[in-house]
Protein backbone atom coordinates (compact mmCIF):
# COMPACT_ATOMS: atom_id res chain seq x y z
CA UNK A 1 0.00 0.00 0.00
CA UNK A 2 1.49 3.71 -1.25
CA UNK A 3 0.64 6.03 1.50
CA UNK A 4 -0.67 10.01 1.00
CA UNK A 5 -0.58 12.57 3.32
CA UNK A 6 -2.37 15.56 2.45
CA UNK A 7 -1.74 18.98 3.91
CA UNK A 8 -4.63 21.91 3.81
CA UNK A 9 -5.58 24.78 5.30
CA UNK A 10 -8.88 25.82 3.81
CA UNK A 11 -11.94 24.87 1.82
CA UNK A 12 -10.35 21.26 0.95
CA UNK A 13 -12.13 20.42 -1.96
CA UNK A 14 -8.93 19.19 -3.87
CA UNK A 15 -8.14 17.59 -0.98
CA UNK A 16 -11.64 15.63 -1.17
CA UNK A 17 -11.11 14.70 -4.82
CA UNK A 18 -8.14 13.46 -4.61
CA UNK A 19 -9.50 10.96 -1.56
CA UNK A 20 -12.91 10.73 -3.53
CA UNK A 21 -10.76 9.32 -6.72
CA UNK A 22 -8.21 6.84 -4.72
CA UNK A 23 -11.26 5.77 -2.06
CA UNK A 24 -11.57 1.89 -3.91
CA UNK A 25 -7.93 1.96 -4.66
CA UNK A 26 -6.42 -0.97 -3.36
CA UNK A 27 -2.70 0.49 -3.74
CA UNK A 28 -3.31 4.06 -2.43
CA UNK A 29 -4.42 5.39 0.88
CA UNK A 30 -4.89 8.71 1.99
CA UNK A 31 -3.79 7.82 5.51
CA UNK A 32 -3.42 11.31 6.78
CA UNK A 33 -5.45 15.25 6.24
CA UNK A 34 -2.66 17.02 8.42
CA UNK A 35 -4.05 21.12 8.73
CA UNK A 36 -2.86 24.13 10.58
CA UNK A 37 -6.21 26.15 10.43
CA UNK A 38 -8.50 24.61 12.80
CA UNK A 39 -11.79 26.44 11.08
CA UNK A 40 -10.77 25.03 7.53
CA UNK A 41 -13.42 24.01 5.61
CA UNK A 42 -11.18 20.85 4.96
CA UNK A 43 -11.51 19.25 8.56
CA UNK A 44 -15.49 18.64 8.33
CA UNK A 45 -14.59 16.58 4.81
CA UNK A 46 -11.95 14.89 6.16
CA UNK A 47 -14.34 14.04 9.28
CA UNK A 48 -17.36 12.63 6.70
CA UNK A 49 -14.35 11.01 4.42
CA UNK A 50 -13.45 9.07 8.15
CA UNK A 51 -9.48 10.52 7.13
CA UNK A 52 -7.54 10.84 10.51
CA UNK A 53 -6.94 14.85 10.86
CA UNK A 54 -4.02 15.89 12.42
CA UNK A 55 -4.36 19.57 13.41
CA UNK A 56 -1.11 21.47 14.31
CA UNK A 57 0.03 24.89 14.80
CA UNK A 58 2.55 27.69 14.03
CA UNK A 59 5.12 26.89 16.64
CA UNK A 60 4.95 22.59 16.50
CA UNK A 61 5.59 23.22 12.24
CA UNK A 62 8.68 25.47 12.17
CA UNK A 63 10.84 24.64 15.65
CA UNK A 64 9.76 20.77 16.50
CA UNK A 65 10.07 17.78 14.50
CA UNK A 66 6.73 16.28 15.16
CA UNK A 67 5.25 16.26 12.30
CA UNK A 68 8.21 14.94 9.96
CA UNK A 69 7.99 12.39 12.77
CA UNK A 70 4.41 11.40 12.49
CA UNK A 71 5.30 11.26 8.56
CA UNK A 72 7.87 9.05 9.30
CA UNK A 73 5.87 6.20 11.90
CA UNK A 74 2.87 6.69 9.36
CA UNK A 75 5.44 5.21 6.44
CA UNK A 76 3.81 8.19 4.16
CA UNK A 77 4.97 7.74 0.89
CA UNK A 78 4.06 10.80 -0.96
CA UNK A 79 3.08 14.16 0.40
CA UNK A 80 0.22 16.10 -1.47
CA UNK A 81 -0.59 19.99 -0.76
CA UNK A 82 -4.15 20.99 -1.37
CA UNK A 83 -4.30 24.67 -0.82
CA UNK A 84 -1.64 24.77 2.41
CA UNK A 85 -0.29 28.15 2.52
CA UNK A 86 2.57 28.06 5.08
CA UNK A 87 6.01 27.12 3.26
CA UNK A 88 7.69 23.54 4.54
CA UNK A 89 10.14 23.86 6.94
CA UNK A 90 13.83 22.96 4.82
CA UNK A 91 13.85 19.61 7.21
CA UNK A 92 11.18 18.43 5.94
CA UNK A 93 11.74 18.70 2.77
CA UNK A 94 15.20 17.21 3.25
CA UNK A 95 13.24 14.30 4.78
CA UNK A 96 11.54 13.84 1.96
CA UNK A 97 12.99 14.54 -0.57
CA UNK A 98 11.06 14.38 -4.36
CA UNK A 99 8.09 13.10 -2.45
CA UNK A 100 6.16 16.25 -1.77
CA UNK A 101 4.27 17.99 -4.30
CA UNK A 102 1.88 20.89 -4.68
CA UNK A 103 -0.51 22.70 -6.62
CA UNK A 104 -0.66 26.30 -7.53
CA UNK A 105 -3.60 28.04 -9.14
CA UNK A 106 -1.55 29.65 -11.99
CA UNK A 107 0.72 28.85 -14.68
CA UNK A 108 4.47 28.99 -13.24
CA UNK A 109 6.81 30.89 -12.77
CA UNK A 110 4.06 33.50 -13.34
CA UNK A 111 2.20 35.22 -10.67
CA UNK A 112 3.84 32.51 -7.82
CA UNK A 113 5.77 33.58 -4.25
CA UNK A 114 4.50 34.58 -0.61
CA UNK A 115 1.46 36.04 -0.74
CA UNK A 116 0.50 34.44 -4.17
CA UNK A 117 -2.32 31.89 -3.09
CA UNK A 118 -5.93 31.75 -3.22
CA UNK A 119 -7.78 34.47 -4.98
CA UNK A 120 -4.79 36.93 -4.75
CA UNK A 121 -3.65 34.88 -7.58
CA UNK A 122 -6.30 35.04 -9.97
CA UNK A 123 -6.48 39.30 -9.19
CA UNK A 124 -2.85 39.26 -10.43
CA UNK A 125 -3.79 37.78 -13.20
CA UNK A 126 -6.39 39.95 -13.84
CA UNK A 127 -4.95 42.56 -13.64
CA UNK A 128 -2.40 41.77 -15.99
CA UNK A 129 -4.62 41.43 -18.37
CA UNK A 130 -3.21 37.66 -19.10
CA UNK A 131 -5.50 35.92 -21.93
CA UNK A 132 -4.11 32.39 -20.17
CA UNK A 133 -4.46 31.19 -16.64
CA UNK A 134 -3.77 27.41 -15.66
CA UNK A 135 -2.74 25.37 -13.14
CA UNK A 136 0.96 24.22 -12.53
CA UNK A 137 2.00 20.86 -10.43
CA UNK A 138 5.29 20.73 -9.03
CA UNK A 139 7.75 19.14 -6.80
CA UNK A 140 8.26 21.51 -3.46
CA UNK A 141 11.56 22.83 -2.45
CA UNK A 142 12.13 25.64 0.67
CA UNK A 143 11.04 28.21 -1.69
CA UNK A 144 7.85 29.04 -2.12
CA UNK A 145 6.61 27.77 -6.04
CA UNK A 146 9.87 27.03 -7.33
CA UNK A 147 10.71 23.11 -7.25
CA UNK A 148 10.72 21.19 -10.49
CA UNK A 149 6.95 21.36 -12.59
CA UNK A 150 6.04 18.48 -13.24
CA UNK A 151 2.55 19.46 -15.40
CA UNK A 152 0.99 22.46 -16.46
CA UNK A 153 -2.84 22.52 -17.71
CA UNK A 154 -4.20 26.12 -19.22
CA UNK A 155 -7.40 27.85 -19.74
CA UNK A 156 -8.64 30.87 -21.96
CA UNK A 157 -9.34 34.29 -20.19
CA UNK A 158 -11.93 36.36 -21.79
CA UNK A 159 -11.56 40.26 -21.50
CA UNK A 160 -14.79 40.46 -19.38
CA UNK A 161 -13.38 37.65 -16.71
CA UNK A 162 -13.70 38.63 -12.95
CA UNK A 163 -11.51 37.05 -10.63
CA UNK A 164 -13.83 34.56 -9.39
CA UNK A 165 -14.44 33.59 -13.09
CA UNK A 166 -11.01 32.61 -13.51
CA UNK A 167 -10.94 30.93 -10.22
CA UNK A 168 -13.90 28.97 -11.56
CA UNK A 169 -11.96 27.64 -14.49
CA UNK A 170 -8.50 26.80 -12.58
CA UNK A 171 -10.41 24.50 -9.60
CA UNK A 172 -12.03 22.59 -12.68
CA UNK A 173 -8.55 22.06 -13.93
CA UNK A 174 -7.39 21.52 -10.43
CA UNK A 175 -9.91 18.64 -9.73
CA UNK A 176 -9.51 16.72 -13.11
CA UNK A 177 -6.07 16.80 -12.62
CA UNK A 178 -4.45 16.69 -9.50
CA UNK A 179 -5.81 12.93 -8.51
CA UNK A 180 -4.26 11.76 -11.93
CA UNK A 181 -1.04 13.23 -11.49
CA UNK A 182 -0.53 12.22 -7.90
CA UNK A 183 -1.07 8.45 -9.72
CA UNK A 184 1.37 9.01 -11.71
CA UNK A 185 4.17 10.36 -9.60
CA UNK A 186 3.15 7.58 -7.52
CA UNK A 187 4.23 5.00 -9.97
CA UNK A 188 7.29 6.93 -11.07
C1 LIG B 1 -6.46 25.83 -4.76
O1 LIG B 1 -6.88 26.64 -5.83
C2 LIG B 1 -4.94 25.73 -4.75
O2 LIG B 1 -4.38 25.75 -6.02
C3 LIG B 1 -4.58 26.99 -4.01
O3 LIG B 1 -5.52 27.06 -2.97
C4 LIG B 1 -6.76 26.52 -3.43
C5 LIG B 1 -7.28 25.56 -2.39
O4 LIG B 1 -8.59 25.15 -2.69
N1 LIG B 1 -3.21 26.92 -3.53
C6 LIG B 1 -2.43 27.99 -3.45
O5 LIG B 1 -2.78 29.10 -3.74
C7 LIG B 1 -1.01 27.67 -2.97
N2 LIG B 1 -0.12 28.76 -3.23
P1 LIG B 1 -9.26 23.94 -1.92
O6 LIG B 1 -9.04 24.18 -0.41
O7 LIG B 1 -10.72 24.04 -2.27
O8 LIG B 1 -8.62 22.67 -2.38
Amino acid sequence: MQKIAIFASGSGSNAEQIATYFANSTTVEIALILSNNPQAGVIARARQLQIPVVLFDKKTFYNTSKITQILQNEQINLVVLAGFMMLIPEALVRAFPNKIINIHPALLPKFGGQGMYGHFVHEAVVAAQESESGVTIHFVNEHYDEGTIIFQATCPILPADTPADVAQKVQALEHKHYPAIIAKVLNS
